[in-house]
């Protein structure tokens, strides 16, 4: 059983053919459409999309100003783009501990974790499941800070107050790789507010060129970070299909829930509370305090079921410990959280018995059959 596959079918082919042979591949009327379409869904007032989740973390770091020297702060507990983001920009990733409840990176830790150096924040929903956004941001105001959101996990994810993630106002970067809850093969989205912020990316994921200038003039430093027609035709469709394939994976889930509440000492993924939404992405359990994790992902592999180990803590792969001096003890929520998760088979078409067969070969590599 593989750990994830996308919904893809005969919408997506129609869209991704009418590009085809329209001969626009690229910078044609799918990009603003898909755009706006994504926008529109989210309740966010402006979308860029960009060619992937990397590439608008990257390009709203920039627009809320970190460069040289600043330092970001952020969550271990991520996969490693969310901070890489911050040392594009000749910037200091800085890592403050977990929230043990909801593995997103902890308010008070990061409060506690600010020096004069520190430019911006950026929170992670991690897992999908949406961060404390009104503490971190009190805490940006009070220190002059930018915010970025990584939302790369969270689509579909939703505020206690019913907002969606990703329509507070703040850039908030979502990811579109195959795995993710839309698709586009590889791409992005930056959900914003600001028009100028807007602009700018705009201009920087087109090489630094402004919307009224020539092909070979540019009036700022740019990046080729955009996302083709072929790319946001495929969105489109997607995005079409999107309230049908977050509920397939809340239905996955909820299954999951069940087949494995009974498991010792196995950790779930937190349920949603105080209207609170998770915007399921994957299932990840932590296993047992004492459990080989390694092993139980080679034992499950041998009956047949894909899963990963997920997420390693960033602080304490190799190039950040060797760039940073980081060292194991630093982040104990995180790196506990990390030396125990694993991610099993999830997406929307995952059927019951399927699930039944991860469950009792977990409970068997388990010894609890
Ligand atoms: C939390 C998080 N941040 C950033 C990224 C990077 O996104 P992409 O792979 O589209 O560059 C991902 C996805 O893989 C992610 O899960």
């Amino acid at each position: 059983m593989p750990l994830a596959r996308p919904v893809l079918g005969e919408p997506e082919e129609r869209r991704v053919l009418e590009v085809l042979r329209s001969g626009q591949l690229s910078l044609g009327p799918r990009l603003e459409e898909f755009e706006r379409a994504f926008a529109e869904r989210l309740g966010a007032p402006l979308a860029s999309a960009v060619s992937s989740g990397t590439a608008g973390l990257h390009l709203a770091l920039r627009a809320v100003g970190v460069s040289d020297g600043d330092e970001v702060l952020t969550s271990p507990f991520s996969f490693v783009a969310s901070a890489n983001a911050a040392i594009y920009e000749r910037a200091r990733p800085v890592f403050a501990d977990i929230d043990p409840r909801t593995l997103n990176l902890d308010p008070d830790a990061a409060a506690a974790a600010i020096t004069p150096r520190t430019r911006a924040l950026l929170p992670v929903h991690i897992f999908g499941y949406p961060a404390e956004m009104a503490a971190f941001e009190s805490l940006a105001a009070r220190h002059g800070l930018g915010v970025v959101e990584d939302a790369c996990e969270a689509l579909g994810a939703r505020h206690r107050d019913g907002t969606a993630v990703g329509a507070r106002g703040n850039p908030a970067v979502f990811g579109f790789y195959a795995n993710k809850q839309l698709t586009t093969g590889e791409g992005g989205m930056i959900t914003l507010g600001s028009p100028e912020h807007k602009q700018r990316i705009d201009s920087e994921r087109n090489q630094g060129r402004a919307p009224d200038m020539g092909w070979l003039d540019h009036d700022r430093l740019g990046f080729n970070y955009r996302l083709s027609d072929i790319a946001c035709a495929l969105g489109i469709a997607q995005l079409e299909r999107l309230e049908e394939m977050l509920a397939g994976r809340a239905a996955a889930a909820a299954l999951y829930r069940e087949a494995l509440s009974g498991l010792e000492g196995l950790e779930l993924p937190c349920p949603d509370t105080g209207g609170e939404q998770r915007g399921w992405f994957v299932f990840v359990v932590q296993l047992p305090r004492g459990v080989d994790r390694d092993g139980a992902v080679g034992a499950l592999a041998a009956r047949g079921i894909q899963s990963k180990p997920y997420l390693p803590a960033i602080h304490l792969m190799s190039f950040y410990r060797e760039r940073f001096g980081h060292r194991p003890g630093e982040f104990p929520v995180c790196e506990d959280v990390a030396a125990r998760s694993v991610a099993l088979p999830f997406f929307p078409q995952l059927r019951e018995e399927q699930i039944e067969r991860v469950a009792g070969s977990l409970a068997a590599v388990l010894g609890q059959a």
